[in-house]
């Protein structure tokens, strides 16, 4: 009901929605992705881990008749959070209630919310890292003791009017569990931790997002696109998409290894799914500064990008598969970051002696 509070809202601060690998969803994901997202626990590929565990959690209340423990799910951005609190609602046959974190300003939206729900009903609370903190201390009381007092009049003459809430379950979601406050996070019964989907899983996930979309796809056209896709199940449907369109126009419509590199190649996402900003940060360590360390507001300037879109955007995935290292005295490369670029490290003629001749030619 509070559709006017999400538009102005963009998450991260940078506008990195145009990028082909970026983890948030654009425009166009929404919509499809309500078609992609697996209905039941059976159909969610991967995280082994939290699925054994949430479905003990489900399966338990079940059996007692009772409404389920309160979940938080934390993961990085198209991990499944959102698929997983639809999930639970599902094998729980309840009715779900979705907001948000930035879309709960004041206590007064929270109580509105939690006084409507149907008993046993799942209320979703996504990027709940981002509530406010009287809404924060008026969800405490709720979760625990199902209760809210709401607050009449104003002033020295303001009560507090105790509500009971029927007993619902609280599926929060974040990508930031570390902002969480340590008495919010307390009150969770379950967390579920979400990691980076290992290639083979995405190849699942791409063969069930292809037979949705009716498209054919061999499985080494899967791998190939699996392996582009940055550990993510979101960025693995968006770039299917992709490689369909092509297949598409330039083909027969079948996904084949050679039809995923190419189009891949077409749309610059390379063989480890980086693209051309991620090239660009990248080759310009290397090239410019010999593999660094260079400072970060050198290294944005020498690519004509904002430090925070250098910072934000192209690093944390460099970090992440081990082609660049944040240090004290600034950026450096990894031996693999030259393999990886085709380039090869200059030669110090002192062997092990680190980072002197860098500069060398
Ligand atoms: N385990 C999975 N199996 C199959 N498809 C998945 C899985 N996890 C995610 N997906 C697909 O990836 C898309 C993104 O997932 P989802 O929206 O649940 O991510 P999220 O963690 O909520 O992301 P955000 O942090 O941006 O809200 C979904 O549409 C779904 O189709
Ligand atoms: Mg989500």
């Amino acid at each position: 009901m509070n559709w006017d509070d999400t538009p102005t809202d963009t998450a991260a601060g940078t506008e990195a929605g145009e990028r082909l690998v970026d983890a948030g969803a654009a425009g166009e994901d929404q919509a499809i992705e309500a078609a992609l997202r697996p209905k039941n626990l059976g159909e969610f590929v991967g995280q082994e881990r939290v699925r054994e565990q949430l479905d003990l959690v489900l399966r338990a209340a079940r059996q007692r008749g009772a409404t389920a423990d309160h979940v938080l799910l934390s993961g990085a951005p198209g991990l499944g959070k959102t698929t997983l609190s639809m999930i639970i609602a599902a094998e729980m046959g309840a009715p779900i209630r979705i907001t948000s974190g930035p879309a709960i300003q004041h206590a007064g939206d929270l109580a509105a919310i939690l006084s409507s729900l149907a008993e046993g009903e799942v209320l979703f609370l996504d990027e709940i890292h981002r509530m406010s903190r009287p809404a924060e201390e008026m969800l405490y009381m709720a979760m625990e003791d199902f209760r809210v007092d709401v607050v009449v009049g104003k002033g020295p003459g303001a009560t507090a009017i105790p509500l009971e809430l029927p007993p619902f379950t609280l599926v929060g979601a974040t990508t930031r569990a570390g902002l969480l406050p340590p008495p919010l996070r307390d009150r969770f019964g379950f967390t579920g931790h979400m990691d980076f989907y290992e290639p083979a899983e995405l190849e699942r996930v791409l063969h069930r997002s292809a037979q949705l979309l009716d498209v054919e796809i061999e499985p080494d056209g899967a791998a190939e696109i699996a392996g582009r896709s940055r550990g993510t199940p979101r960025i693995a449907n968006r770039l299917l998409r992709r490689v369909r369109d092509y297949a598409q126009v330039k083909a027969d419509g079948v996904i084949t290894r050679s039809i995923a590199e190419t189009a891949l190649g077409v749309y610059e996402v390379d063989g480890r799914g980086l693209d051309r900003l991620d090239r660009a940060v990248l080759g310009a360590l290397l090239k410019l500064f010999g593999g660094g360390p260079v400072g970060l507001s050198t290294l944005s300037v020498a690519v004509g990008e904002e430090r925070e879109t250098v910072e934000e955007v192209a690093e944390p995935f460099l970090v992440r598969e081990g082609l660049l290292a944040r240090t004290p005295r600034g950026r450096v490369a990894t031996p693999a970051a030259w393999e990886h670029l085709g380039l090869r490290p200059p030669q110090n003629a002192g062997g092990s002696g680190g980072q002197q001749g860098l500069f060398g030619v």
